[in-house]
């Protein structure tokens, strides 16, 4: 059940982190034919290395051209945080993720998966609903960006709404996804020790992650702590799991909602 031997999967953002702790599991559990975007090539070997930057609707079209029908898992993993500009924030954590999924989805094998990569960042999704639902409702890539430009307020740095609107895209897509046997869900980290921690210290501060962290498993996640519960949803182990947003923080949103955990400045006050 947790093998992935004879399957085409597709990783997005397996240079690092994550996608490469992902990468090798992978490889470790039988798979092959590993086909990976990003704007880095992966140190460990796989079958395919397409160079696409998961922001830009050329690159991702060609990218999906060559890959082709008949994927049997994607991992829509590649993200950025907010050191960059919240338009380019929100075309690769969300409107890319979005762009790559409808490309493959119609053709992929039934009994596959797809497994996103979210965020607890994104737990506020009920806030925005009214609203993702409308940038969700978008297909033109042009009119999502002028929609984004228009909506700078509720946008802010774009991490949390990308985060928030991947969450709410996971479930929407979900149901007409297992329509044709492919199931959609997706984990949501709290901190990880990767690349991208320095860059959210420095956009959501010290005090906050190291609260996160703590108010967790009290230590911070690794990227295999993660890429392990990538490997279950992406696999037939979790068969009848669809539209769900899997926390993987440690117990940290379950300390929130049950009081044991504070806001730091509530925990001060
Ligand atoms: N690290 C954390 O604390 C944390 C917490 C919650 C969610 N996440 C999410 O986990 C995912 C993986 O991040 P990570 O923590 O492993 O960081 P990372 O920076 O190590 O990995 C990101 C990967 O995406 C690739 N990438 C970046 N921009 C790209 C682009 N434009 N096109 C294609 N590929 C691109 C990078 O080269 C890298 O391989 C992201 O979606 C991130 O938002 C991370």
């Amino acid at each position: 059940m947790l093998s992935y031997a004879g399957k085409k999967i597709v990783i997005t953002g397996a240079y690092s982190g994550i996608g490469a702790a992902l990468l090798t599991l992978l490889r470790d559990l039988g798979a092959e034919d590993i086909t990976v975007l990003d704007l880095k090539a992966p140190e460990q070997p796989v079958a395919r290395f397409i160079e696409t930057d998961m922001g830009n609707p050329v690159a991702i079209d060609s990218a999906a051209a060559a890959i082709g029908e008949g994927v049997d898992v994607l991992f829509n993993n590649a993200g950025i945080a907010a050191t960059r500009p919240a338009e380019q924030v929100m075309r690769v954590n969300l409107m890319g993720l979005k762009r790559l999924t409808e490309h493959l989805l119609p053709t992929m094998n039934s009994g596959g998966a797809v497994v996103n990569t979210a965020s607890t960042a994104g737990n506020q999704w009920p806030d925005n609903l009214t609203v993702i639902m409308e940038l969700l409702g978008i297909s033109s890539w042009d009119e999502a960006v002028a929609w984004i430009h228009d909506h700078a307020e509720v946008i802010a740095d774009g991490y949390f709404f990308s985060k928030q609107a991947v969450q709410v895209y996971t479930m929407l897509a979900s149901r007409p996804a297992i329509r044709r046997g492919v199931r959609m869900n997706s984990i949501c980290p709290s901190p990880v020790d990767t690349p991208l921690l320095p860059e959210f210290r420095q956009t959501m501060s010290d005090a906050i992650i190291d609260w996160a962290i703590a108010e967790g498993a009290g230590r911070v996640a690794t990227a295999d702590d993660m890429a392990r519960a990538l490997i279950f949803l992406g696999s037939d182990l979790a068969s009848y799991v669809n539209g769900v947003n899997l926390l993987v923080d440690g117990g940290f949103t379950a300390a929130m909602a049950t009081g044991q955990a504070q806001l730091p400045t509530q925990a001060a006050s």
